[in-house]
């Protein structure tokens, strides 16, 4: 539930009483990742960059793959047009929540980070790629968490956000995620995306990004 609806029921609760209700008790059969996906076709249909950014990020954590994401996408297309699809293709782009085309395969040698070893535990560390600043977090001899440096919230690059150790602050809205974990710690942090992750293993010393 978004924070407006939330002051709305604070502000105006005869007014937003039933819609709350509504948004908290009508989907009781489906599960996350289609309940996620479905948001997604309605995000694009109704063409709000905010919510697709809020919602993609969970269908792909519920489990949906990159290609249902792009088909939730293409479902929307008879009520949204082609603008809006475009639009749409654009942010999850941005967001490296969609399969990437052919010719964008990426080299192998550009999925080497860095030896693991050169990272400090449990401390942000940030990597520049061309294809977007990534965060890792090196949580073991030979584990650490990667994410996009992009908040989940809209395009701030969380590499630019305020460190707090074993957390980072993004300086445009103040959303705090934990990054051992990637959730969102707040503030109000129910219902918010988390960071997104990227798949990673260790080989021959070296951290490479395996998506
Ligand atoms: S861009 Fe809004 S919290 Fe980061």
């Amino acid at each position: 539930m978004s924070k407006a609806l939330r002051y709305l029921g604070a502000v105006r609760p005869e007014a937003a009483g039933h819609l709350l209700g509504f948004y908290k008790h009508s989907v009781k059969a489906l599960d996350d990742k289609t309940r996620f996906l479905i948001q997604i076709v309605t995000k694009v249909a109704v063409g709000t960059e905010r919510g697709l950014r809020q919602y993609a990020p969970k269908a792909l954590k519920a489990g949906a793959s990159k290609e249902e994401i792009l088909d939730a996408v293409m479902m929307a297309f008879p009520a949204s047009g082609l603008n809006k699809l475009l639009d749409a293709i654009e942010v999850l782009r941005d967001l490296d929540l969609l399969p990437e085309a052919p010719g964008e395969q990426k080299e192998v040698g550009d999925h080497v980070l860095g030896v693991i070893t050169s990272f400090p535990m449990n401390k942000m560390t940030c990597v520049h790629r061309p294809d977007g600043d990534l965060i890792v977090f090196r949580t073991g001899p030979e584990t650490a968490k990667v994410y996009l440096s992009r908040c989940p919230h809209s395009k701030t690059t969380l590499c630019k956000g305020v460190d707090h150790g074993d957390r980072v602050e993004c300086r445009m809205h103040n959303w705090v995620f934990d990054l051992a974990s990637g959730r969102c710690l707040g503030p109000d942090p129910e219902g918010k995306a988390g960071l997104i992750e990227c798949k990673v293993r260790v080989e021959g010393g070296r951290l490479i990004r395996v998506d």
